[in-house]
């Protein structure tokens, strides 16, 4: 019993009520609910039943890999997970969609992902894919309460997920996120689930939420440990608005510009989401907050002016071209300087701005073509000249590159 009640310690485990009986090979214990499948694994580690179906724990602990969303990132990043098994210490479990979920304890084959990929391809569900219909939570309370071995949530949903997240932590996951948004609230919201990860011993990682794949917040991360000081993040972070604003600085009417974006996938099928440049100030928020910024979200400078913001998509793509003279002046006001028109976001300590500038064209900024992300780090040893990070910042296999490495580093930790 020693053994067990220590490693329920360890584990910031509560015990309510203990029945022991003469033997020594049964004993019963009262948890709260919330922390049965932490107990459970405790319990499970401490007498070395962590492997499934029970045995000697394995060398190395696999990880295994619980996917909230199998959208077009979830079945690219399921797809590379799968592809690396051999070998690999990491599984795929289960995936999560909006009607349900698909779980194997024993992981997902290559082929069964592939299948379930091809299904939801085709407009199928999960729980009609040979899953089970459930809520995301329902679904979370199921998954855990199997001896799964140091599980990982991957958030790649574009959903307010907190929530889910903080009951995930509670039963023991460690989380990788994709989906901005739970990271982007309140101040208070993205305290809580920082706290929250740290009193359930685990850890958080989001590469993949600026910049998809880039290297940007492990690169603030190596500067902070070599002993550096970030003093300000800046960069173009929204594919669709580099997109847009470098076709406008090439001649394009805006209109053709915007229509392009949606053609090729860029931009949402509603492209006010990306013009509003909310979506630019998440990501801009995240990075302020890396550098201690504890207020609120910024109010990011939109494109659309509000006569248009609140008509129907339909009327919106009608009246679009209204605005391409007053694009075209603008572009050619700037170009009469030498400078042409980006969508900035600029992180500090005190706060972050998502605006519209005009950047000398022959600056790094105003060099970027197309989707292309750049983030530039300015810090104490990178003053004079910043350091920066530049490439694709969008697409389902860079994305899902980007988590990979987020799964592999918790799972070698
Ligand atoms: N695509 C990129 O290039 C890129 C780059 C960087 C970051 N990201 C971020 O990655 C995330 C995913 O992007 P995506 O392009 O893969 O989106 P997507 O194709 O729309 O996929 C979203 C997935 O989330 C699922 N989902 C939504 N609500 C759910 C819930 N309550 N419970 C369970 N599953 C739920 C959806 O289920 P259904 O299938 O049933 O609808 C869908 O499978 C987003 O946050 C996005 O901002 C994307």
């Amino acid at each position: 019993s020693a053994r067990v009640f220590s490693a329920l310690a360890a584990g910031g485990v509560n015990v309510i009520a203990i029945a022991q009986g003469s033997s020594e090979l049964n004993i019963s214990f009262v948890v709260e609910g919330g922390q049965t499948a932490e107990a459970a694994r405790r319990v499970h580690a401490a007498f070395q039943l962590s492997k499934i179906g029970g045995g000697r724990s394995p060398e190395a602990p696999r990880t295994d890999v619980v996917l909230l969303g199998f959208g077009r990132v979830g079945r690219a990043l399921a797809d590379q997970l799968a592809a690396r098994n051999g070998g690999s210490r990491v599984r795929v479990v289960a995936a999560l969609d909006r009607s349900g979920y698909v779980f194997d304890p024993r992981g997902l084959s290559r082929q069964r992902l592939l299948r379930l990929a091809q299904g939801k391809d085709q407009g199928a569900l999960l729980a009609a894919l040979g899953g089970r219909k459930a809520g995301a939570a329902e679904a979370l309370a199921f998954i855990a309460s199997h001896a799964v071995s140091r599980p990982t949530l991957v958030d790649v949903t574009a959903e307010e997920t907190a929530d889910l997240l903080h009951l995930a932590l509670g039963q023991g996951f460690d989380l990788v996120l994709a989906n901005k948004k739970p990271l982007a609230g309140s101040g208070q919201s993205y305290q809580a689930l920082l706290a929250a990860a740290a009193a359930a011993g685990r850890r958080i990682r989001y590469e993949a939420t600026v910049g998809a794949g880039l290297p940007i917040i492990d690169t603030h991360l190596k500067l902070v440990e070599s002993g550096d000081r970030v003093l300000r993040i800046d960069g173009c972070v929204s594919g669709t608005l580099g997109y847009v604003l470098s076709s406008v600085s090439e001649g394009k009417p805006f209109s053709g510009a915007v229509g392009e974006a949606v053609d090729k996938g860029y931009a949402e099928p509603d492209p006010r989401e990306d013009l509003s440049g909310r979506d630019a100030a998440r990501k801009g928020l995240i990075l302020a907050r890396l550098l201690g910024y504890a207020g609120s979200p910024p109010a990011a400078e939109d494109l659309v002016p509000p006569a248009l913001r609140r008509v129907p998509l339909p009327d919106f793509l009608r009246r679009i071209s209204s605005l391409d003279e007053e694009w075209r002046s603008r572009v050619a006001r700037a170009a009469a300087r030498g400078h042409v028109l980006r969508y900035v976001v600029s992180a500090t300590s005190r706060g972050v701005r998502a605006h519209l500038a005009e950047v000398p064209a022959d600056s790094p900024i105003g060099a970027l073509r197309g989707t292309r992300n750049l983030v530039s780090f300015t810090t104490r040893r990178y003053r004079a000249e910043p350091l920066v990070i530049t490439g694709p910042g969008a697409g389902a296999q860079v994305t899902a590159a980007g988590i990979l490495n987020d799964i592999q580093y918790l799972a070698a930790t």
